[in-house]
């Protein structure tokens, strides 16, 4: 009995995750595929550290919907083929913010509140909403805003070409304890390296239409 409500859960949990990216994607197609990479990456990065169940769930969960806030960000900002202005910038920030309230309106979706909420938070106190600093800033956001800062790096963006993989490795550790926690630089630096020796795709290029999501994998929310 108690096996069938966590499992009803789990799927309530997924199928309404799955249907926000979906409409994020559809506002945005120059993300396609981004919040499923980040999801991914913060899903195996998050095994490298020690994660208790519940922790590496809110991490798969926030990873996923870290963006979802953007869905509040209008069209006019949020695909602005240019840099955007100081005012506009100040817009596009609030999205951590607008993410945090949409996914506190749902009950299956609470767990996912720190990566969402915090990804944008910076080691030195420099980032956003809250300025937080180094340990002030939750494990599982820190993980978030390093796999999230690799595949923007990677990916072309409207007005922004792609970096190479090897480009983008090294500007995160260059910014290692400046916007980046050092210890999740190490850990994703190791990971990528036995990647790229084992010539591993370190992310692939899917859609919320492909979202497939394993449900054997999710521990109890
Ligand atoms: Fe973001």
């Amino acid at each position: 009995m108690e096996q069938n409500s966590k499992t009803n859960s789990n799927i309530k949990y997924y199928e309404v995750a799955k249907a926000l990216i979906h409409a994020l994607e559809l506002k945005d197609p120059y993300t396609s595929g981004h919040s499923f990479r980040v999801y991914k990456m913060a899903k195996e990065l998050g095994k490298l550290f020690d994660l208790d169940e519940e922790k590496q769930f809110s991490l798969e969960g926030g990873a996923l919907l870290h963006d979802i806030g953007k869905i509040g960000i209008r069209d006019s900002i949020l695909l602005k083929p240019a840099s955007l202005t100081f005012e506009e910038f100040r817009i596009m920030k609030t999205h951590v913010v607008l993410g945090a309230d949409i996914i506190s309106q749902c009950d299956s979706l609470k767990h996912c509140l720190e990566p969402v909420l915090f990804h944008h938070e910076r080691i030195d106190g420099k980032g956003y909403p809250h300025g937080l600093k180094g340990e002030e800033i939750p494990l599982i956001a820190k993980i978030t805003c390093v796999v999230d800062s690799y595949d923007a790096m990677t990916t072309n963006r409207v007005y922004t070409p792609a970096r190479t993989p090897e480009e983008a490795l090294k500007e995160l550790q260059r910014c290692s304890g400046a916007q980046f926690d050092h210890e999740v630089i190490e850990a994703f630096s190791d990971w990528w390296q036995d990647k790229n020796q084992k010539q591993e795709n370190i992310i692939e290029v899917v859609s919320a239409g492909d979202l497939d999501l394993n449900l054997n994998e999710c521990p109890s929310s």
